[in-house]
């Protein structure tokens, strides 16, 4: 007789699921970021915040020459700059469904000098990107894909607009354990404020396991995945290529 095994870790307590569902109700995202775009922006405009931004680029070599990259749900343009700042000869599109967010991104590429040929803010759907097949050389989002329904179809449509060749990377919220004590020591009120709220937005919304992490890269067509814990346990990185 085959051996049967009950996986527990799907079975969840139905308050907390009904909590769940109340929360995202009540958060809507759309008014969440369009009305909370100020706060965001201060609490995310922290130098350890950036600097972990710019690592989405990890997931592709140093290039001299200009390429596109499109920020999925860019929010206020902070990893966008952060980027830009780590390598100059990227040119983002700085996609996002809230308008305040892309007001804040067009104000902050200004206080940077930076051109709109460099930081174009383009408002839309994630489900629908308004782009042809092939036509940026790497997708990123940052705290992007755990907040929507069907990530899935997000990511098909990624890799559509991703020219053969080119890289992804996303980071989002980690289901591991996470280290409060590290985020204690950081000396930025911002971060912690952020980070604390995001460990609480993504328990209503979803976390990322390195495994399902690399499980959902995979599937959506991508190879090389890599996933790394990052932030003390809160972040983690998941970066891929498109054949
Ligand atoms: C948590 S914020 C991240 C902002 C920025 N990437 C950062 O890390 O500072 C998520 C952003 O995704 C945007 N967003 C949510 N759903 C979206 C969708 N379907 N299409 C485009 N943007 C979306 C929100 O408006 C918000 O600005």
């Amino acid at each position: 007789m085959a051996d049967f095994v009950l996986d527990i870790s799907s079975v969840e307590a139905v308050p907390a699921r009904w909590l769940r569902r109340i929360g995202r109700q009540l958060l809507h995202n759309t008014l969440i970021f369009d009305f909370g775009a100020w706060g965001y922006a201060w609490m995310t405009g922290n130098p350890i915040w950036q600097a972990n931004s710019a690592h989405l680029l990890d997931a592709m070599p140093a290039r001299p020459d200009p390429f596109w990259v499109l920020d999925l749900g860019a929010g206020p343009g902070n990893s966008a700059l952060a980027m830009g700042e780590k390598q100059p000869t990227a040119r983002f599109i700085a996609f996002d469904l809230a308008q305040q967010m892309l007001a804040l991104a067009a104000q902050q590429r200004m206080a940077a000098g930076w051109s709109v040929q460099r930081l174009a803010p383009v408002r839309g759907d994630a489900f629908y990107l308004p782009l042809a097949d092939s036509s940026v050389d790497m997708v990123t989002g940052h705290s992007f894909l755990y907040l929507l329904p069907d990530y899935r179809a997000v990511l098909a449509e990624a890799y559509r607009v991703l020219r053969p060749g080119g890289y992804v990377a996303f980071l989002e919220p980690h289901a591991g354990l996470v280290d409060w004590s590290w985020l204690l020591k950081q000396p930025w009120a911002g971060l912690q404020i952020s980070l604390s709220l995001w460990r609480i937005y993504s328990w209503l919304h979803r976390r990322f396991s390195a495994e399902r992490l690399q499980t959902v890269l995979t599937e959506a067509g991508f190879h090389t995945v890599r996933t790394e814990v990052t932030l003390g346990g809160f972040g983690i990185f998941g970066r891929g290529q498109k054949s």
